[in-house]
This record gives structure tokens, C-alpha cells and sequence, in this order.
């Protein structure tokens, strides 16, 4: 990859804010934690972080997920959105506030998360309303969804864990698949994000996203 002194340079003043997507199973962690290397590599002071956050009100979302709580759909939702505009807005590691430190950030899901998983069970417009101030007060410079198919996703959750989690059912996961292309093809003109196949070896789409994050400098 090309690496000039002049791109170097300036690489090293550009932050950028980065949400990785997709389906349970696609293999975002794994690739937040590559592209976090990769940005330190190229000069980049990166702060990796992820949704639900470990926040009180993240917290209470993962003992829903864990059947601990119960809750309706909506009521899921504006957690999300409550959770979401937390992880923005705290004046100690807020992403505002990391921004205005200068770090480059990684986040393990975003808005468009709720697009496709609450939206799969709600008008997606509603969604889009209920996170119409997390998009406005920070959008990502690139969302980069890491695309696979529900069969693979369900294969991957069922062979690295014992039970699985609300949401975590085929049906749901082929819904959530269908809403993420329907949530992609809404935003798609007015944002910016990179589809990648996430069928394939790690390396091969950590490359891909790369090349992606490269062209953002
Ligand atoms: P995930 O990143 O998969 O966490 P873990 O690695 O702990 O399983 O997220 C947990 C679940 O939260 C996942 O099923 C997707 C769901 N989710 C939503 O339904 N809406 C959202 O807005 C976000 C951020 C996540």
C-alpha cells in the first residue's frame, strides 16, 4: 500500500469515525480488532469501543438479551437509542469527547444496527426518527458492513457458544439480513459505507477493509 511521506504525514492528522456492521456472527469483532492494529500502524491514536455500551442502560439491554429482563420491542428500541446517545454524549469517553481529543474510533455496531435489528420488528422509519439525533450529532465517516448470509451467521453463533441470545434465531437473523439491505439502501446516498464479503477468510476481508479506510485518507 502506498505509503508517501506526504499521505504518511497527513494520515497521522486525519481522525475518523468508523462503525462496523452486520449480522450475529459476521465477524466484527474480529476485524475491529485488525483494523485497530492496522490504524496504530499508520499513526493513528485509535479508541475501540461498541454497542450496547457497558453503560446502566447498555446493561440493561444485555439482560434482556439474556432473558434476565423482559421487555417489548419498543421498549427496546428507545433503549437503544437512550444507550446510544450515552455512548455520544458523556462528558468523560463520549465519542464527542474522543473526537475532540483526536483519536481515530472503531465502533462495534451503530445506528444502522438499530435500522436493521429494531427495524426488523418496527416501522424502520420509526427508527430512523428515534436516532435522528445520534446521526446528527455524529455520523460515521464510513459504516462498513461485513455482509454474510443467516445460515453462516447461525452456524458461527452456534459453534462458539452454548445458548443463544434473543434475536439470535434463524428467522430473525434472515429478517435482520433483509432489514440491513433495506436500512443500507435508504441511507446509501447520503451515507457513506463499504460492503464487504464476510463469506470469506478474515484476512482476505480485513484487506478489503483496508483498502477501504485507506481511500477515506
Ligand atoms: P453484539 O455486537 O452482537 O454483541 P455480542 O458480541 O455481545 O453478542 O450485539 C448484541 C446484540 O445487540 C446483537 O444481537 C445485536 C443487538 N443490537 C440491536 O438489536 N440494536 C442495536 O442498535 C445494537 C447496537 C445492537
Amino acid at each position: 500500500m502506498g505509503s508517501g511521506k506526504s499521505k504518511k504525514q497527513y494520515i497521522m492528522k486525519k481522525s475518523l469515525f468508523i462503525a462496523l456492521e452486520g449480522i450475529d456472527g459476521c465477524g466484527k469483532s474480529t476485524q475491529a480488532a485488525l483494523l485497530s492494529k492496522t490504524l496504530e500502524k499508520w499513526g493513528h491514536k485509535v479508541y475501540s469501543t461498541f454497542e450496547p455500551t457497558d453503560s446502566a442502560i447498555g446493561r440493561m439491554i444485555r439482560d434482556i438479551f439474556s432473558y434476565r429482563l423482559e421487555a417489548d420491542h419498543r421498549v427496546i428500541a428507545g433503549l437503544f437509542v437512550a444507550d446510544r446517545l450515552e455512548h455520544i454524549l458523556n462528558k468523560q469517553h463520549g465519542l464527542l469527547q474522543k473526537r475532540k481529543e483526536g483519536y481515530t474510533i472503531i465502533t462495534d455496531r451503530y445506528y444502522l444496527s438499530s435500522y436493521a435489528y429494531q427495524g426488523a420488528h418496527m416501522p424502520m422509519g420509526w427508527v430512523m426518527e428515534a436516532n435522528a439525533l445520534s446521526a446528527q450529532l455524529l455520523s460515521p465517516d464510513l459504516h462498513i458492513y461485513i455482509n454474510i448470509s443467516p445460515a453462516t451467521g447461525l452456524g458461527r453463533i452456534s459453534a462458539g457458544r452454548p445458548a443463544t441470545e434473543l434475536f439470535e434465531t434463524k428467522e430473525n437473523l434472515q429478517k435482520v439480513h433483509q432489514a440491513y439491505q433495506e436500512a443500507i439502501d435508504k441511507i446509501k446516498d447520503k451515507e457513506h459505507i463499504f460492503i464487504t464479503n464476510g463469506e470469506r477468510p478474515p484476512e482476505k476481508v480485513a484487506e478489503d477493509i483496508r483498502k477501504a479506510v485507506w481511500r477515506l485518507l
